[in-house]
């Protein structure tokens, strides 16, 4: 339930719409689908296997398994990862609370496409309100890890996630009822290939990677809590399956609605956030239904956060020797200064680029398409190459109590296929060949 928590997030239903809009629709997912199959799965298999069988956080589980100059440090990597991606993480998050309360206070409703766009604009540029928001999710995230809570969160998600299954589900039947929803659904999933480029391609691994937590050592981390009799292949089949499922009703819930109320797919981070409104303002009791839909987005961003939050305080009250406590506090400050950048990015600071991108713009390319597909290319050569194939069929079979017929091609996915497929898909970015 906890790995479901961590990967069922913004991810897939702020990040997975407009990713999937900036990069042609049914094309995109279709390789968005191929890579979570052919990539992603087996990654999250590798990261529990190295989890259970260290029983150590990211950082510490690649130090306990290997000196190798190289490997050794592919921990450090997730910790930054996961230190970075928190920063715009947590603002996004803070968004989803404007929303709750702008949903009570009457501001969202009735507003046309343009309204509501100018209002996310007003709002997202913002020098105070969205860091206001931000930092109080910080907050919130932080008090929820000290307090020991996390049994609460455990709780709480437990129905949660059936809860917001339903509402996703709600909302894709009253959206695929919209006039015009059929241009939307078309979009959705009928491919033109003609779209696919090197960046949609490396976009849809990015979104992979990034909406399964891959590649930054949170599924390590949570797998080294795993009990010995824990079916490793099943439970990461069951997370895949379940974040799938959430990115294509979101998918299904936006598309079809942004063409009925004419608004373009490809507007980049803020779709979500201006499509959203135009559906609920339809619907009937619109103002409860924004509301609970808000603050269950709200509470999944929440699961996501602690398990970021997790493997860099974790590896702080490692390295420094501090108590937990501490850490948390040194890596909530961090994470407060990195958002307040990002959120300053999308309003005064826009000017500010770097590569064309302005600061959030530029933490959200460098960890979901470059760090974190970076991180998994090198846990699985590590895993593949570096580590003994008996010793990795064991963990995965539960010392042979558990058989499992693809565990030689796992190896071999490991070994040759996800390596070669990242390394082809970056050098094809960078324009080598
Ligand atoms: N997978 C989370 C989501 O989809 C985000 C995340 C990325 C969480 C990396 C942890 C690590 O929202």
């Amino acid at each position: 339930m906890a790995s479901v928590g961590s990967a069922v997030g913004l991810g897939n239903i702020w990040r997975f719409p407009y990713e999937t809009g900036q990069n042609g629709g049914a094309a995109f997912l279709i390789i968005y689908l191929l890579c979570v199959i052919v990539m992603g799965i087996p990654t999250l298999m590798a990261e529990m296997t190295i989890g259970r069988k260290t029983h150590a956080n990211s950082a510490r589980a690649f130090r306990k398994m290997t000196k190798h100059p190289l490997f050794s440090k592919v921990g450090y990597l997730g910790v930054l990862s996961c230190l970075l991606i928190m920063g715009f993480y947590a603002v996004v998050a803070g968004w989803t609370l404007e929303y709750m309360w702008e949903s009570v206070s009457g501001v969202m409703t009735n507003l046309t496409a343009e309204q509501s766009e100018a209002n996310f604009r007003v709002f997202s540029s913002h020098p105070f309100m969205p860091i206001f928001w931000t930092v109080l999710m910080s907050i919130m995230t932080h008090l929820i890890i000290l307090g020991g809570v996390q049994k609460g969160i455990e709780r709480a998600s437990k129905w949660m996630m059936p809860m917001l299954f339903v509402l996703l589900i709600a909302l894709c039947i009253n959206s695929i009822t919209l006039s015009g929803a059929s241009e939307g659904l078309n979009f959705l999933f009928k491919p033109d290939f003609s779209k696919i480029t090197s960046k949609v391609v490396l976009s849809a691994m990015g979104q992979a990677f990034f909406s399964l937590s891959l590649g930054a050592g949170v599924m390590i981390t949570y797998a080294s809590y795993f009990d010995k009799d824990v079916n490793i292949p099943h439970t990461a089949t069951t997370v895949a399956l379940l974040d799938t499922l959430v990115a294509l009703l979101a998918g299904i819930i936006i598309f079809p609605a942004a063409f009925s109320f004419g608004i373009t797919p490809d507007k980049g981070p803020n779709l979500v956030f201006v499509t959203l409104p135009n559906i609920f303002a339809q619907m009937p009791w619109g103002a409860v239904w924004a509301f609970i839909f808000f603050a269950l987005l709200a509470l999944a961003s929440i699961t996501s956060l602690i398990s970021l939050h997790q493997v860099v305080t974790a590896y702080i009250a490692e390295e420094l020797k501090l108590s937990n406590r501490k850490a948390a506090l040194v890596v909530t400050s961090m994470v407060i200064v990195l958002s307040i950048i990002c959120s300053l990015s999308l309003g005064v600071w826009n000017e500010f680029k770097i590569g064309g991108m302005c600061v959030f713009d530029l933490m959200d390319y460098v960890t979901a398409k470059i760090m974190m597909p970076l991180g998994s290319l090198l846990l699985c050569i590590f895993l593949g190459w570096k580590v003994k194939k008996e010793t990795i069929l064991k963990e995965i079979t539960n010392y042979g109590t558990r058989p499992w017929r693809l565990a030689n091609a796992f190896v071999v996915m490991l070994k040759y296929v996800i390596p070669i497929l990242i390394t082809i898909i970056f050098a094809n970015e960078l324009q080598l060949f």
